[in-house]
């Protein structure tokens, strides 16, 4: 990877100076008899945050595009954009009180670079996840909290699990839904799917439900660049799970509730799994080559052994939803929100729209993912239950 010297210097302070000013302020406000308040703890730390992340940028935005390419132009989004996350969580700006972001420099840095490379200008969850390059060990995260790295790493092994189910989904949509070889690739997404399941689990239980949620969700919450406000990021902005969802056919790309949420996510997305996106939203769904065979292949050997492990694999990925919303958001969002008071509570969501809102919409993906009986959404129970006659 070619990185420009004050593309590398811009990295080594972050994953530095700006990682131990960020622990110190959390400390500080995890240690205050109200958690939540930010405004007039730890002043000057905040102020040399922004100082000394300032002159880094004004660096780069002189140097221009340098032409080093994508690893260098990700690279310096995912800076910027911690930064000006990081000037967010610490209420140095706020998107509720402002019409454009406060800080000229990065925003213009962000936008250039984000536009340049088809991406929100803003860090993303590849940043933190799937493309963030370990140093000795050391992963980039905002803080040095152990609870921070516990969410980090979990959240990729998500990723990394689901992304490989996506990947033995889509070699069966070429060798077709008949296919007597379609086991291995089947078996392979469903032991992938079954360990993002043993990932959750250990997020659930070993992360600090008040750590989690006053000092490292915030960095999470929405912030402008130039004059829009962008969504926070979220572990679901890959394109694995979508891929998921339309070739297990849970979820359609023509339903407007589905389409909208890929419309929204595209951009927060690396450019190769958009590509990877827009071109499963083309295939027909496995559940959709299964069902018009019902009447004259449900007594042959082939259909027997794929359709039960299409049901086994949908099975284990709508337990993983299940156990997304009902655990992990239950117990390290809901929960915790509960005993704020509503000005506290701004501003908790990643996306941005009041927690109950974001609730039911996390609720409907989940039910679209089970295939639940409920006649209000999109979804395929109908279509399972008809399956599931047809295996023996
Ligand atoms: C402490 C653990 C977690 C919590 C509290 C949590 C919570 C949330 C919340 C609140 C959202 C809605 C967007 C937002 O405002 O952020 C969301 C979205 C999402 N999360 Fe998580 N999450 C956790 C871990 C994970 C992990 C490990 C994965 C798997 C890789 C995951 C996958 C997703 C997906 C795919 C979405 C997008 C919506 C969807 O398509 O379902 N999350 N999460």
């Amino acid at each position: 990877m070619k990185l420009s010297s004050r593309t590398q210097a811009f990295d080594r302070w972050i994953r530095t100076a700006f990682v131990e000013m960020n622990t110190e302020l959390e400390n500080r406000y995890f240690a205050q008899e109200r958690r939540s308040d930010v405004l007039g703890c730890g002043d000057e730390i905040k102020l040399q945050l922004r100082d000394e992340g300032r002159a880094h940028v004004i660096e780069l935005l002189a140097e221009g595009n340098t032409g080093d390419g994508f690893d260098s132009a990700f690279s310096v989004l995912g800076n910027v954009g911690m930064y000006l996350a990081a000037l967010r969580r610490h209420e140095l700006t706020n998107p509720a009180r402002e019409t454009r972001s406060p800080f000229l420099e990065a925003s213009s840095l962000a936008l250039h670079v984000g536009a340049s490379l088809g991406m929100a200008p803003r860090f993303a969850t590849s940043h933190l996840a799937t493309r963030n390059r370990a140093v000795e060990g050391v992963r980039k995260s905002f803080t040095s909290l152990a609870d921070e790295f516990i969410f980090i790493d979990e959240n990729t092994r998500g990723i990394l699990l689901l992304q490989s189910a996506a990947d033995a989904l889509t070699t069966i949509v070429h060798l077709g839904a008949s296919s007597p070889v379609a086991d291995v690739p089947f078996a392979a997404a469903k032991r992938a799917v079954q360990d993002v399941i043993a990932s959750n689990q250990r997020l659930a239980e070993r992360l600090d439900v008040q750590r989690f949620f006053y000092c490292v969700r915030p960095y999470y919450k929405p912030y402008r660049v130039g004059r829009q406000e962008y969504r926070g990021a979220n572990a679901g902005d890959f394109s694995g799970i979508n891929e998921l969802d339309l070739l297990l056919g849970v979820c359609r790309a023509n339903d407007p509730y589905y389409a909208q949420l890929l419309v929204d996510k595209m951009l927060f997305m690396l450019p190769a799994d958009q590509a990877r996106l827009r071109e499963c939203m083309t295939r027909t769904s496995l559940l959709d080559e299964l069902l018009p065979l019902i009447d004259t292949c449900a007594h042959t050997d082939w259909f027997q052994q794929n359709a039960l492990l299409y049901l086994e694999t949908f099975d284990v990925y709508a337990q993983s939803a299940i156990q997304h919303h009902d655990i992990l958001v239950k117990k390290f969002i809901e929960v915790p929100a509960g005993t704020l008071e509503e000005a506290a509570l701004e501003g908790i969501t990643a996306s941005g729209p009041p927690l109950s809102v974001l609730l039911g919409a996390l609720e409907i993906l989940r039910d679209m993912r089970r295939a639940a009986d409920r006649p209000d959404i999109t979804s395929r129970y109908h279509d399972i239950a008809r399956l599931r006659a047809a295996v023996h």
